[in-house]
């Protein structure tokens, strides 16, 4: 009996482990999903079809599936967790890398998708402002990020899209 209690406490320790363990080691946020309502909104709102969509932390990969059966062009993850990460890549059959969000180039996305902490989505704002192309998206759901121009808000669904300004047209001088 006392040996059955204790399988039951560790295994019901580690699963809490598997979900807060990047927080705890201040990688990034612990494990919990989107709305789905929310990212089908934001990707509505910025027009997914055709576009190019990225997830920084894609967990399971419910917000890639999304975008996938909304019409974008592609769409490709990173996720720190082993775990989830192999559940995606088979879930999603994408493009999803086993590592660092902080490391993944986002340069190519017309879409960039976060479900993190805030003090994380202050970081990834800095890597943000350097890396996305004129005219890329950012959805953030729960938390703001700073530094980014908010162009729609749903507060119902506690969801930001930001979008990083088109390049002034360059004048043709003669
Ligand atoms: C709140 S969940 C969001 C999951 C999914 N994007 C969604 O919206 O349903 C945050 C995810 O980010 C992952 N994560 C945390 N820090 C990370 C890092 N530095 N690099 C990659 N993934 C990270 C966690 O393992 C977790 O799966």
């Amino acid at each position: 009996m006392t040996a059955v209690l204790l399988a039951v406490v560790l295994a019901a320790l580690l699963a809490v482990l598997h979900f807060v363990w990047p927080f705890l080691a201040k990688r990034g946020g612990a494990y919990s999903t989107s709305s789905v309502a929310a990212a089908r909104w934001a990707f509505q709102v910025v027009g997914v079809r055709g576009k190019r969509v990225v997830d920084l932390g894609c967990g399971y990969g419910r917000v890639l599936a999304l975008a996938k059966s909304m019409g974008a062009a592609s769409v490709a993850g990173v996720e720190i967790d082993p775990i989830r990460w192999l559940i995606c890549t088979a879930r999603c059959r994408c493009r999803v890398a086993l590592g660092d969000m902080f490391k993944f180039d986002v340069s190519n996305a017309d879409v960039v998708y976060i479900f993190q902490w805030p003090s994380v989505n202050a970081r990834l704002a800095e890597k943000l402002r350097r890396e996305l192309r004129p005219g890329a998206y950012v959805v953030s759901y729960m938390w703001e990020v700073p530094g980014l121009a908010l162009v729609a808000h749903n507060p119902a669904l506690r969801v930001y899209i930001y979008k990083r300004p088109e390049e002034p047209r360059q004048e043709l001088s003669h």
